[in-house]
């Protein structure tokens, strides 16, 4: 079969021959690839920054993405850490991390959405307690993970959603997608008294937005929950003590680790069904898998799908 294959840190995917896989125990499973999106997750996973990642080479990259098992089923999988990823004809799955999707979805639609909308929709659902009629804030807004938590979080009842980001003509389009107002960083006092916020970016600008917003909350024994989820901007915020006496501000962090492997599994079937309905705005390209090396790099604003 054909593969990405990665053959030692820092090399970028190679196309090639690869071996096929085979089931070694009753609980594995060979499948047919049919999409793989490339997350921010799979690069860091693979140049061996993310915690979950296991530093082994050669790799096959590939966090998730929809397969066809040799029944016929569409499911979509979640793999755990491995050396056989996605990005291959095929690959061996552990079917309980998989969930069965319904006929007729889009397996690019489905590849694209479910990595970085399962990082508010499993936040919102399992991290805390997310009650409909709260005010939330996103920061990083104009990200993929980002401009769907602006959604999620309106499909969950968010009486609010104001949505922070650095480019204004991409802040502009997340009105049409639900967002009550957008702001740029410089403008978070706008947004002091939500409820709940969503971090995408940490680094700098939240550690520069969270004194001057938690200053000009009207209440400052409100709850406010920061829910951290990425990144983005920098691995380190420095947050000073004051902000966490002088405002009941809590920082709870949602990813792998944090939140159980069964309970992302649990929400699967249902954030399926609401990217195939339509409920979520999805921005995919599709490009074939051998144009790996290519898509690895590229600069683009759509979640790359990448097709055997
Ligand atoms: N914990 C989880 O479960 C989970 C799941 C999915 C993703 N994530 C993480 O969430 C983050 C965002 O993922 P994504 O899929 O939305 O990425 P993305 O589609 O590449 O979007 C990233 C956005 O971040 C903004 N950005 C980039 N550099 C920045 C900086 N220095 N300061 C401020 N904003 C900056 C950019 O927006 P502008 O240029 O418009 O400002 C860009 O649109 C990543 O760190 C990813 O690893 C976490």
């Amino acid at each position: 079969m054909h593969a990405a294959v990665i053959p030692a840190p820092d090399a970028l995917p190679v196309y090639r021959d690869h071996p096929d896989p085979t089931e070694r125990h009753g609980d594995d499973m060979v499948v047919e690839v049919l999409a793989a999106g490339l997350h921010h997750l799979t690069r860091s996973r693979a140049n061996g920054s993310h915690y979950s990642g296991n530093g082994r080479f050669p790799l096959v990259p590939g966090v998730d993405g929809v397969v066809r098992d040799s029944a016929g089923n569409i499911r979509y999988v979640a793999v755990d850490d491995t050396s056989l990823g996605t990005f291959a004809d095929r690959t061996l799955i552990d079917p309980r991390r998989s969930v069965i999707l319904p006929d007729g979805i889009d397996p690019v639609q489905i590849a694209a959405a479910m990595n970085p909308a399962m990082s508010s929709w499993v936040a919102l659902r399992r991290r805390i307690d997310f009650i409909p009629g709260r005010h939330v804030l996103v920061l990083g807004a104009t990200g993929n993970a980002g401009r769907m938590a602006v959604q999620i979080a309106k499909l969950f009842g968010a009486a609010r959603v104001v949505a922070a980001g650095r480019d204004c003509a991409r802040l502009e389009a997340l009105t049409a997608l639900g967002a009550d107002e957008t702001i740029t960083y410089d403008q978070i006092d706008r947004a002091a008294d939500v409820d709940v916020v969503i971090d995408y970016v940490w680094g700098e600008p939240t550690a520069r937005a969270m004194i001057p917003m938690l200053s000009a909350r009207a209440d400052r024994t409100a709850p406010l929950t920061w829910l951290q989820i990425g990144s983005i901007a920098g691995q380190t915020a420095p947050i000073p003590s004051a902000a966490l006496r002088s405002a009941r501000l809590q920082i709870v962090g949602s990813g792998i680790g944090s939140v159980p492997a069964r309970d992302f599994l649990a929400e699967l079937p249902a954030l399926a069904s609401a990217v195939a309905g339509g409920a979520i705005d999805v921005r995919a390209r599709a490009l074939p898998l051998a144009q790996v090396s290519h898509a690895w790099t590229a600069e683009t604003d759509d979640r790359i799908v990448l097709v055997p």
